[in-house]
Order: structure tokens, then sequence, then C-alpha cells
């Protein structure tokens, strides 16, 4: 059992919602899956480069390349196997700016590789992955329900990656409403702790 463990938030492992829920999803599923592996990523401090001509080039067999080049083309891999070796990603994510940060959207771009994550077949893309994702998610608003619910482009577009690279048993945590004050946060995270407890019981 490979789980993988990612998280985006700007603030620490204290201040963060994101990351305290996305530890404690890893705990739980740990204990639950005794002997578990699991790969950290932290894609906020170990910051991915935007794609650009280099790595686009880097990904191309038929390029010739020198050491750097290889450098890239070997961190690509790298990233690459380790999505293709979870059983299970656990993603950890803060709203920023109604969707993933952009540290996110970075590793996304370095492991939605055609050939590698998902192909396209005659009858359209499949997904090359197999296995379960959670999301550990936080907002200063509310978006699961109400007014601002079409404003969500973090969970919606977190479960159509996964689901696009072949993960489509996407369970989905919120600790939603932060900026409303401090009791609306504890409630949330209390509400998100014990939503976390009984998944992964179930
Ligand atoms: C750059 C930035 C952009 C943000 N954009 C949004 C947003 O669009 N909608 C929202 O509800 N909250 C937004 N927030 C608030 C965060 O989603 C909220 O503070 C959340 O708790 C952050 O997750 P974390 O506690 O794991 O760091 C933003 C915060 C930052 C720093």
């Amino acid at each position: 059992m490979n789980i993988l463990h990612i998280d985006a938030s700007a603030s620490d492992a204290e201040t963060s919602h994101s990351r305290r829920l996305s530890a404690d999803l890893v705990a739980r599923l740990t204990v639950a899956n005794p002997g578990a592996r699991v790969t950290y990523r932290d894609v906020a401090a170990d910051r991915l480069p935007h794609v650009d001509t280099t790595i686009v080039q880097a990904w191309m067999p038929e390029v010739e390349k020198d050491d750097a080049l290889m450098a890239t083309a070997t961190r690509s891999k790298e990233l690459v196997e380790e999505l293709k070796a979870a059983d299970i990603v656990v993603i950890g994510s803060p709203m920023y700016n109604f969707t993933v940060p952009s540290t996110l959207k970075s590793w996304i771009d370095h492991v939605a590789i055609a050939g590698q994550t998902f192909r396209y077949t005659e009858n359209g893309p499949e997904g090359l992955l197999t296995g379960k994702g959670y999301l550990a998610l936080a907002s200063g608003g509310i978006y699961s329900k109400g007014p601002a619910a079409g404003a969500d482009h973090l969970s919606t577009y977190l479960t159509t990656v996964l689901g696009f690279m072949g993960i489509t048993d996407v369970e989905i945590v919120r600790a939603e409403g932060i900026a409303y004050g401090p009791e609306q946060d504890a409630a949330a995270m209390k509400d998100a702790t014990a939503q976390i407890a009984s998944l992964v019981a179930s």
C-alpha cells in the first residue's frame, strides 16, 4: 500500500487548515493500513517550475539531452512514477482565487502526461491510473452550498483532473467559511475531522 501525500498551502503546518486535515487523513489511513508507505510532497515548499519550453523539450524522447535537460527529464519521471505507484492519493489544498494554488497547478502540469497517466484512444481520453483519492480542502468562504457554489473551481477541478487520470473514486473533506470568524473556523475543523474519522473507518 503506497500513499502519496501532497500539501499545497502557503501557510505552515500549525496554521494551515488543509495541512492539518490532510495530515489527519494520512495518519488515520496509515493506522487503517499497517505497513503503508507514505511519500510526502510539499509543492508549496519545494516548488516545481511552470511548464516552459525547456520542460516540454525534456519530455520529448527524441530530443538529445545535455545534463540540465536530463535532470529535468529525470525529475518529471520521478513525479509521474511516484503518482503511478500510489494506491491512495491525499491532497491538502487551500482555495486560492476560486481554485488550486499555482504551485499545485504546476504539479498537475508535471504529472498529467499523455501516454503516462492518461492516453487518447479512438473513443476519447482514458485514465491510466487506479486507486483512491482524498481531498482535504480549506476556503475562506462557503462553496459546498449556497450562492457561491458555482464559484467552486477547486473541488470540481481536482476531481476532474484526478478522474481524467483514472482516479474516479474521490472523497472530499472541506473546512469552509474559515474567514467568517473563530467560531465558524473551529466548527468547520471539528466537522471536517469527524468526517475524516468516519470516512477512514468505513
Ligand atoms: C492568495 C489567497 C487567495 C485566496 N482566495 C480565496 C478564494 O478565492 N475564496 C475563498 O473562499 N478563500 C480564499 N482564500 C482564503 C483561503 O482559502 C483560506 O484562508 C484557507 O483557510 C486557506 O487554506 P489553509 O488554511 O490550508 O492555508 C484565499 C487566501 C489566499 C492566501
